[in-house]
């Protein structure tokens, strides 16, 4: 069937995994929990656009019953949210986890949590290997508080982002600029996935995942240093986290970047994987360096670079100015299991989503109804997809863009916490009624 607006969902297997997604630090607020990186990034005059903090958030450490009650009138199978880590370090932390989990099953929705979404306590490091086995140490504990109820884990989710982001670019937190010597940290957080999956796996936990973002990066043109400079980022964006972790090696040399004993690390890493989290928003279209300093995106990206990245011209933007192209999600899907075959475990698409304005959100319609038509043809094309997962449940603090954009299937106010189902939530709704 066409990808089209206009033409139906098609149906999906009987025991597909409908869910939303959120994270903590992104609606949680900071009451009750130590500070994480982002805390203080954020505190920083001119890192976030709008000025604005998570401190209050969507405020759902109070509300979470109100946002449980939303998620069972959306008739979710599945709610993926993440653990913060400071607040699991400070008193009582893991008590509000508890409760959440309680009020998920109560509600016939099962939870999915993923232990590291970004939000470092303050005085960590990913530059320091310790940090990994700290990471796992907190996971342990989280999952013999959880694991009674919890069956399906994530680890760490777009370790990319963290790393390019957080540490090469700065425009994240920590902020560093540190470029390609930002490469330990990618290797941290690795060795930290790899001993988290041994630290839940100890625990009892049989259903673990990590979730990287992917995307199709395509040349800007056929001429050999675009093709050239394309491959490049595809490397940093579709192999560096993947190969490590379904093929025990990485990707063009850069183990030998590496800090530490590599060949020893990478048989953590590669420890067997029952599902992959996929996050899925947009292709890039990458040529090569333009021998200048350019600005994607709101993202400074420094003329050293081996790469730039392009506008993608003739496709429609979301509000953010992301490229629509849902035919390049069944495009990134069919690669990677004809390049991954064997060694790749059943995906779960844990985050697929657009920025809009307004409560009639018919564009986010169009987007989700054109991106499950690509996955379903993705899924006839043989590709073992288990779930789909909207990102976001509701509007929230997106990162350095602060509050100026709207994820959400449900709108927040930030001025009296008021939530409000936009269409969309009423379409995903009837679509899940659907399904079953
Ligand atoms: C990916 C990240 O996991 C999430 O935190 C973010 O809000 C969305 N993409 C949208 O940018």
């Amino acid at each position: 069937m066409a990808i089209d607006a206009g033409h139906p969902i098609p149906q999906f297997p009987g025991d597909f995994l409908w869910g939303v997604s959120t994270s903590a630090h992104q609606i949680e607020g900071a009451a009750g929990r130590g500070p994480s990186v982002w805390d203080a990034f954020s505190g920083e005059p001119g890192k976030v656009k709008d000025g604005s903090t998570a401190e209050v958030a969507c405020d759902h450490f109070h509300r979470y019953r109100e946002d449980v009650a939303l998620l069972a009138g959306l008739g979710v199978d599945a709610y993926r949210f993440s653990v913060s880590w400071p607040r699991v370090e400070s008193p009582g932390g893991l008590d509000f986890y508890d409760r959440l989990v309680d009020e998920l099953l109560a509600a016939g929705v099962q939870p999915v949590p993923t232990l590291f979404h970004w939000d470092l306590p303050v005085g960590l490091d990913w530059l320091e290997r310790d940090t990994a086995s700290r990471l796992a140490e907190y996971a342990a504990g989280v999952a013999a508080r959880l694991g009674d109820r919890v069956s399906k884990w994530i680890t760490i989710n777009e370790p990319a982002e963290h790393t390019l982001l957080g540490h090469a670019l700065g425009t994240h937190a920590p902020g560093r600029q540190l470029l390609f010597d930002a490469l330990p940290v990618a290797h941290h957080l690795l060795l930290a996935h790899g001993l988290t999956v041994q630290a839940l796996r100890a625990a009892g936990a049989t259903d673990v995942a990590l979730t990287n973002s992917h995307g199709p990066t395509w040349p800007s043109s056929q001429e050999q240093p675009d093709i050239e400079a394309a491959a490049f980022y595809d490397t940093l964006l579709n192999r560096l986290f993947a190969e490590p972790v379904l093929l025990g090696e990485y990707p063009d040399g850069l183990g030998e970047l590496m800090p530490g004993d590599v060949a020893a690390d990478l048989k953590v890493i590669s420890e067997p994987l029952d599902w992959y989290g996929v996050n899925y928003y947009a292709p890039t279209r990458v040529g090569a360096p333009q021998g200048e300093e350019i600005n994607f995106g709101g993202v400074t990206m420094p003329a050293e670079l081996p790469f730039s990245v392009r506008q993608i011209e003739n496709v429609p933007t979301t509000d953010f100015g992301w490229p629509v192209v849902p035919e390049a999600l069944t495009e990134l899907l069919t690669t990677f299991n004809s390049r991954y075959t064997t060694r790749l475990p059943p995906i779960v698409i844990t985050e697929n989503g657009c920025s809009y304005e307004g409560l009639d959100d018919q564009s986010r319609i169009a987007y989700h109804t054109t991106h499950l038509q690509a996955l379903h043809q993705a899924m006839e094309a043989g590709v073992d997809v288990r779930g789909y997962f909207i990102w976001s449940l509701l509007d929230n603090f997106e990162w350095a863009e602060g509050y100026a954009r709207r994820f959400g299937l449900v709108h927040v106010d930030y001025e009296t916490q008021k939530r409000t189902p936009k269409a969309s939530y009423g379409w995903y709704r009837e679509v899940l009624r659907g399904q079953r």
